[in-house]
């Protein structure tokens, strides 16, 4: 029999390799899903074959996570309870389905994880993986074996000859890719604790930032990023970028305490810095282009979109239907939005679109043609009508 291992070359999904073999008697095909963690995935892949695993696959995805999930939770306006820009969220989905298209080509009948029983990861992946194919079986490690710590795996890992680089010393749980890295555990698991900024690894903590404010000026075509000023790049590209002067002017770090969705609250520290800066500037650029309606009912849309995601549905139909609604809000988001970044901070510096809904003449102060300041008396008596009438029930009883 062959198992499919969700890899990533640290030390849970390590021990897993010998501890499969122990007590499965299973070849270990370990895959490696690059979504932009930043790992040298030679290293990777030497260390899979090291542990005991008989294949290893890296799969550079990097290009169809920006284009096919970052970007549409984007358009969307997904922001999971208002902060979280959902960077780990939105890779498990497209991992699930990679793994299960390997498990396919590997005639696997197993996929094996090592997210804990505790948290959202173990979700994602399953349900991930069962909306694909439901015949799949799943293994996951840490719901059944009794390695309980870091300490545990450390010494399981030296009595089973897998090599560690770590220490004992706690430390956080962390997750990686282009669009953000996750900070949880350790001491931020006491309230008490305010962060400390040394753990940024994407971003110079504002108060360390440069003095001076860096411009930027992104073009966006219905809804999608595709220069950055005036120069085309891929949507991986665009993120790089950004989270380059993003990082370098303290941009995107979020501490948030926030609601799993196996019923425990968790806190978290998130770092997107060119995800911060895409969020805004999209945001401004709707502001301009859609109408207040349109506007106001894609916000509802924005927050279960966000709950969608985060909590693993993103192969439900409900979010296959809700990316349609968004698409044809987002028709005539084109056009730049210049940001000064500066030390933590985003200040909009300038717009425009071909489709602005903003008309200098209708907005001044001042008289035009399309606005009769006397109609607004009609429409005010209109429109406090329903008022008045309630007001004069009141006042009679
Ligand atoms: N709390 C975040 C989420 O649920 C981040 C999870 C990080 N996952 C990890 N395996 N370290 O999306
Ligand atoms: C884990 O428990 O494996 C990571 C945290 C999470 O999935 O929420």
């Amino acid at each position: 029999e062959k198992v499919v291992l969700a890899y990533s070359g640290g030390l849970d999904t390590s021990i897993i390799i010998p501890w499969l073999k122990e007590n499965y008697n299973v070849d270990i095909i370990a895959v490696c899903v690059d979504v932009g963690q930043g790992d040298d995935m030679n290293e990777v892949k030497e260390k899979a074959i090291k542990s005991g695993a008989l294949k290893v696959y890296i799969e550079d995805v990097k290009e169809e996570f920006v284009k096919d999930y970052v970007f549409k939770a984007l358009k969307a306006g997904a922001v999971y309870e208002n902060k979280y820009l959902l960077g780990t969220s939105l890779a498990r989905p497209l991992m699930a389905k990679k793994l299960v298209e390997i498990s396919h080509k590997e005639n696997a009948k197993y996929i094996c994880h090592g997210c804990t029983g505790k948290g959202n990861d173990q979700v994602r992946f399953e349900t991930g993986i069962a909306s694909i194919d439901p015949s799949i079986k799943i293994i996951a490690p840490w719901r059944i074996w009794n390695i309980k710590s870091r300490e545990d795996a450390i010494d399981y890992a030296n009595s089973h000859g897998v090599e560690v680089a770590v220490t004992k010393e706690k430390i956080y749980s962390r997750d990686k890719n282009l669009w953000h890295l996750s900070h949880e555990g350790g001491d931020l698991e006491n309230l008490k604790n305010e962060h400390n900024t040394d753990i940024y690894m994407m971003i110079t903590p504002p108060e360390k930032a440069k003095d001076k404010a860096s411009y930027i000026e992104i073009y966006f075509e219905k809804g999608i990023p595709k220069k950055i000023d005036g120069k085309e790049y891929s949507p991986a590209q665009i993120v790089e970028k950004l989270n380059i002067i993003g990082g370098e002017n303290g941009i995107g770090v979020v501490d948030l305490l926030e609601n799993r969705l196996v019923g425990m609250k968790s806190r978290g520290i998130y770092e997107t810095p060119g995800g911060t800066i895409l969020f805004t500037a999209h945001k401004e650029l709707e502001h301009l282009t859609l109408d207040r309606d349109t506007l106001h009912y894609k916000q509802i849309i924005s927050q279960k979109y966000a709950q969608i995601v985060y909590d693993g549905l993103w192969f439900n139909t409900l979010r296959e239907g809700i990316d349609a609604f968004v698409d044809i809000t987002q028709e005539n988001v084109t056009g730049n939005v210049k940001l000064k970044l500066y030390k933590g901070n985003i200040m909009v510096a300038g717009m425009d679109s071909p489709y602005a809904l903003y008309d200098e003449g209708i907005s001044s102060f001042g008289e035009s043609e399309l606005y009769d300041h006397k109609d607004a008396q009609g429409f005010i008596n209109l429109f406090s009508l329903p008022f008045k009438i309630k007001a004069m029930m009141k006042n009679k009883n």
